[in-house]
């Protein structure tokens, strides 16, 4: 029996409830499928069956036992590329102190005293920790560099792990271009562009006061999109201003934070094609207020979750964590907020073909230790994840000879 090999058939059997996110498949906005047993081809779904109908026939068999399996979470907003932490600012912030962009530069400090092996190391452990909490996806950003060569080789990184990789050399103004901003801006538009692009198929920029005003990150977008990059921007994280519409206006494919959003901001986002992300981690960790997510749902916007791992605002890879504070603080229902964490960051990725589990799509899913989503957010903070999978591969522990970790 071959257990690490993604060729030959797989089949997730006695899976007491499937998710699939196709509704054509079964119950309700999830497709939800009972008593299934999902058929896996050379990393692909190829059939949802009944349960106990077709192992005999499979080169491997997972018994789910009556749990839950779910569409592996895409996680459409990380920063996993860094080095040091910041518990201490943190810790002040629990304490009454606000969050400020300028920590940013704290850890570019650290990211550039870091070697390319130290570099690899710590992304790789990132990676393995979300992979353990369900994400087989995800997007990385750079941002921690801000030179040429340390935001190129932050992106060389952060390609080894992802195909959806981010420049956003406009993350905050580096010491060394301190009262220079549209020097900086230029730099990063030109030379940094030039090291980056090879590298990322995507182009962002932290639209706030304390980053970039609306004109410098308009000019980033104009400069990537040139390039070939597609937009996003970290946009109204702590407070209100112009980067939800200027990236709906941009054709961005995220924009992502939307803590403080206007009537006019949902108005926006509701005619455009842009992915409003919610990145709740962020605001339980920085103290902010939830952002209302039902305002954008009811308005009929596309509604993305992410878990945005970084060592300033959101130091989590719990993609399970952000599903319940969406649902507790951020008003979703649970259904709206699973299908945010899967469907929704596959859309903000551009990537429609993630996200779901039906016949053709990559078989990239988790396998719940309980027998429903509601779970995730009815236990809250109880390691529920039993296993990931990606295109049909067991990710994040080693298999046993059934394929169930040990
Ligand atoms: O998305 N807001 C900007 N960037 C990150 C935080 C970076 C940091 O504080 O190191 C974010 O929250």
């Amino acid at each position: 029996m071959n257990t690490t090999d993604p060729t030959g058939t797989l089949v997730v059997d006695h899976i007491g409830l499937l998710v699939t996110n196709d509704p054509t498949l079964g119950e309700g906005p999830l497709g939800l499928v009972r008593d299934a047993a999902l058929v896996v081809q050379d990393g692909h779904v190829v059939a949802i069956d009944r349960a106990g109908s077709t192992s005999a026939a499979a080169d491997r068999c997972v018994d789910a036992g009556g749990r839950c399996v779910l569409p592996g979470f895409v996680d459409s907003h990380t920063h996993l590329v860094f080095a040091g932490e910041r518990g201490d600012e943190f810790v002040a912030r629990m304490a009454g102190a606000p969050y400020a962009a300028g920590g940013i530069r704290t850890t570019v400090q650290a990211t550039r005293a870091a070697s390319d092996e130290q570099l690899l190391a710590l992304t790789t452990a990132r990676r393995d920790e979300a992979a353990r909490a369900g994400i087989t996806t995800l997007e990385i950003k750079s941002g921690y560099g801000l030179d040429v060569a340390h935001e190129a080789r932050c992106l060389h990184v952060a390609e080894a792990f992802s195909e959806h990789t981010t420049f956003l050399g406009a993350h905050v103004v580096p010491a060394e271009f301190e009262g220079r901003v549209d020097d900086y801006v230029h730099h990063v538009c030109t030379d940094m562009l030039d090291a980056a692009a090879p590298h990322a198929r995507w182009i962002d920029a932290f639209c706030e006061v304390g980053a970039f005003d609306a004109d410098q990150c308009r000019a980033v977008l104009e400069a990537g999109a040139a390039r070939g990059l597609g937009g996003r921007l970290h946009a109204n994280q702590l407070g209100h201003g112009p980067g939800v519409q200027l990236g709906v206006e941009m054709g961005c494919a995220s924009v992502d934070h939307c803590t403080y959003l206007s009537a006019a901001d949902v108005d926006a986002l509701a005619a455009g094609t842009t992915v409003a992300t919610f990145l709740p981690a962020a605001d339980f960790s920085t103290r902010q207020p939830y952002p209302d997510a039902r305002r954008v749902l009811d308005a009929g916007a596309t509604v993305a979750l992410a878990t945005n791992c970084n060592p300033g605002s959101s130091y989590t890879t719990s993609m399970s964590f952000c599903i319940a504070l969406a649902v507790r603080d951020l008003r979703m229902t649970i259904e709206e907020a699973i299908r945010a964490a899967t469907t929704g960051g596959a859309a903000a990725l551009r990537r429609p073909d993630l996200g779901v589990l039906h016949p053709g799509a990559r078989a990239d899913l988790v396998v719940l230790d309980a027998p429903s989503y509601t779970h995730l957010v009815y236990r809250p903070g109880v390691p529920l994840i039993a296993a990931t999978y990606r295109a049909g591969e067991r990710l994040g522990s080693p298999a046993g000879p059934d394929g169930v970790a040990r």
